[in-house]
């Protein structure tokens, strides 16, 4: 199946890069067409909320959200890739899913499948707890099917990410994926 994952981090070399580099290393390994947009240096505006798209049709803001919008909509799984930003996901990953607006009817028909992949600093049993809801709340709401969550506790430098279990989980997610 073919992927495309939302890199949200704007480290390239960064935590948040290992685990996706490891999940699109198993799904490749798995025979998938793995894909990463690295969205945080991509020419990419927050919604103004005039809603002139009617959430389904042509945005005002001429930005690369279009080629973004085209990948999505051509895919079978999207992976939001995150570094945890104040208990939440990242504001450049938040602000193309803002931008969803303006294609929520396709894609939302589309049912694709998803997955979370995260780090944060913190390793206390609540860390991820804001996230991991809003992430089910946009698998519920927008009618993905959630293929799991790496949650990356104690992942505060690459150093201590790649001490850590998250890579190899990240690459058995993708590994484990299904056609
Ligand atoms: C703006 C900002 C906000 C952060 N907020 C949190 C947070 O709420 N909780 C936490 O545990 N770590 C937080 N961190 C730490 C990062 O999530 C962590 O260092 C992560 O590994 C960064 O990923 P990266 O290497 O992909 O940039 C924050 C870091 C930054 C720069």
């Amino acid at each position: 199946m073919k992927i495309l994952v939302l890199m949200g981090s704007p480290n390239r070399k960064g935590s948040t890069s290992l685990l996706v580099s490891e999940f699109v290393r198993g799904a490749r390994d798995a025979g998938h067409q793995a894909e990463v947009m690295d969205v945080c240096h991509m020419n990419i505006h927050p919604c103004t909320g005039c809603v002139r798209c009617g959430y389904e049709g042509p945005c005002v803001l001429k930005d690369d959200v279009e080629e973004i919008r085209e990948e999505i909509l051509s895919s079978d799984m999207v992976v939001f890739a995150t570094p945890l930003y104040y208990y939440g996901m990242s504001a450049q990953l938040k602000t193309v899913v803002d931008r969803f607006c303006a294609y929520n009817s396709s894609l939302s028909a589309r049912h694709l499948k998803s997955a979370l992949l995260t780090v944060a600093w913190n390793s206390d049993d609540w860390t991820f707890e804001a996230l991991e809801s809003h992430y089910k709340t946009l698998v519920r709401y927008i009618g993905l099917k959630d293929m799991g969550m790496v949650l990356g506790y104690g992942c505060g430098s690459p150093a201590m990410t790649k001490r850590s279990p998250y890579p190899a989980e990240a690459y058995a997610l993708g590994r484990g994926l299904m056609a």
